[in-house]
């Protein structure tokens, strides 16, 4: 397995619509898969998305750690063509970060719940109900295949900012 460079904000791979993945069970799917996995897991992110691997391809991951969700933890789902359906209008704010924009965070306002569906590692379907971090990280992970990156959901751009910033911020 390989350690996939990581492209950052800016890049044109990160604002480029990816297409469909035709073949799921394709070893080269397989192999780009692991990698990325591998990639996320040594960044240590919630989630990736092949475009920024500099594939454009609709292909996410995610895991949600228990100490992020009151729905208890998710563990590592990879999902190809996935598919996102708001549950109702309800929309809450958090403060998300991405690994294109190293550093960084800002406050975004996203679906409370949602439905969402793709195929699994094996082209299985998977059809699952999220709410809280997990309906967030899906819903941010999704965005990377429409080439839409976090800021861009921002309502108010003045909570945008260095992490270490905001970190000192909120201590004083
Ligand atoms: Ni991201």
């Amino acid at each position: 397995m390989t350690i996939l460079k990581i492209a950052r904000m800016g890049h044109p791979v990160l604002r480029t619509p990816a297409k469909l993945v035709e073949d799921p069970k394709d070893l080269e799917i397989r192999r780009l898969i692991n990698d990325m996995v591998e990639t996320m897991e040594d960044a240590n992110g919630a989630g990736l998305a092949a475009p920024q691997v500099h594939i454009p391809l609709r292909i996410v991951m995610f895991h949600v750690p228990s100490e992020r969700s009151e729905e208890g933890a998710v563990p590592l789902t990879v999902l190809m063509n996935p598919v996102i359906e708001p549950v109702g209008d309800d929309k809450n704010e958090g403060i998300e970060g991405c690994l294109s924009l190293p550093g960084m965070a800002g406050k975004v306002s996203r679906y409370t719940s949602i439905k969402y569906s793709g195929l699994d590692l094996d082209g299985k379907p998977i059809e699952r109900e999220a709410t809280g971090f997990h309906a967030r990280v899906v819903q941010h992970e999704c965005d990377h295949l429409d080439g839409i990156l976090y800021p861009q959901r921002m309502d108010d751009l003045s909570s945008f900012g260095y992490v270490e910033e905001l970190q000192k911020a909120l201590k004083d």
